[in-house]
């Protein structure tokens, strides 16, 4: 891509994450506009276009990506639709911001390994947005001061509301704990290397193959471990946090921005159920630091395409642990120099 002074974004899949960055790429992010938008549902995309200068709307994702009025392009259709149209866009030669997960197999994923080190330069950037959570880099920071001497131990919490009914322990860990799975590396600065997972279903009247609280334990290299909770039908709200404890202190995520409420005899602070809410900043700090990567074509600082596929390796194992009972080994294979 020649340097440029703006970014044209093609937006494909504008539901909920899609609208997100499409509003933040068109309005809170200098240097970037979105000029085209698809989803298979026109009227999604009709209703993201309206937000964002009534941009083109396309009824074809692969023309979106190939249009010479789309520079960069930001996926945030179904999961399992990412690493096909990730592999359009480094076929195209254009700059991708997928959203998590990379890829919903292993296979895919290293698919997208293999066309990205063939064209010889970074394409892909993936959504883990709490690598720009000010809550998440805080608690890096001091973790990486030294003040707290090694860090040993990531724990982490991860509620949801509710997912729809049916929804099994494979989906929440490849649509989920993915996230969990990237905080741990990201705090903690070590690869995964094993893995085991238990998980149980927490009503009587979930689907029989329901596993909706999961709990995981990672064995990371440097000596160091993760163990985290995702419980997705928590009900009263969605919640994470991460703490690392280190040999002389712990670090936590804190919310310091909420308002503490007292009424009908509580004291205490409203959770949302809104997955957006506690990361509305993270979004937008995740989308201004992807643009600027591109405008300045310097390396971005979130995760990469190396990170997707880690976490998908590291889902992979976690499935076989949830369903085997037993511990799994994390074999990632060789780093391309394109990652080192
Ligand atoms: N980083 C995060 O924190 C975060 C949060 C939420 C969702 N996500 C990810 O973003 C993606 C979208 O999630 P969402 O919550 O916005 O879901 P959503 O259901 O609100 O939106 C998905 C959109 O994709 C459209 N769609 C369906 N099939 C499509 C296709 N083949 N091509 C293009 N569009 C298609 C749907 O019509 C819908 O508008 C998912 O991959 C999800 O994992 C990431």
């Amino acid at each position: 891509m020649n340097r440029k002074e703006r970014i044209a974004v093609g937006i494909v899949g504008t539901g909920g994450m899609g609208t997100r960055h499409a509003d933040n790429l068109h309005h809170l992010v200098g240097g970037a506009y979105v000029s085209s938008v698809f989803d298979v549902d026109q009227s999604h995309a009709a209703h993201a276009s309206s937000l964002c200068d009534s941009a083109e709307i396309f009824t074809d994702p692969v023309a979106l990506i190939n249009s010479p009025k789309v520079d960069a392009v930001v996926i945030a259709s179904p999961d399992d639709t990412h690493a096909n149209l990730t592999l359009a866009c480094i076929k195209a030669g254009k700059p991708v911001l997928c959203e998590k997960p990379l890829a919903t197999t292993v296979d895919d994923a290293r698919d997208v390994i293999a066309a990205e080190t063939a064209f010889e330069k970074k394409m892909v950037s993936v959504g883990f947005m709490r690598r720009f959570d000010p809550q998440h880099t805080a608690v890096k920071a001091a973790v990486t001061s030294g003040e707290l001497g090694l860090p040993l131990l990531w724990k982490g919490v991860h509620r949801n509301a509710s997912v729809p009914f049916g929804t099994t322990g494979a989906t929440i860990l490849t649509n989920s704990a993915g996230h969990d799975f990237d905080s741990a590396r990201f705090l903690l600065e070590a690869e995964v290397q094993e893995v085991y997972v238990r998980g149980l279903k927490t009503r009587p009247e979930l689907h029989s193959d329901t596993t909706d609280l999961l709990v995981f334990e990672l064995a990371m290299s440097d000596n160091r471990m993760a163990v985290g909770e995702v419980y997705v039908n928590a009900t009263y709200g969605y919640e994470v946090s991460a703490e690392v404890i280190c040999q002389k202190g712990t670090a936590v995520t804190l919310q310091p921005d909420r308002a503490m409420v007292r009424a009908n005899a509580h004291r205490g602070f409203y959770v949302s159920s809104d997955w957006l809410a506690p990361f509305e900043e993270a979004y937008v700090i995740e989308d201004r630091a992807w643009i600027e990567s591109l405008l300045k074509d310097t390396k971005f600082s979130g995760a990469n395409a190396w990170d997707g596929y880690v976490t998908m390796v590291v889902t992979a194992a976690c499935i076989q642990s949830l369903h085997t009972g037993k511990i799994v080994p994390v074999q990632l294979g060789e780093k391309a120099e394109l990652y080192q």
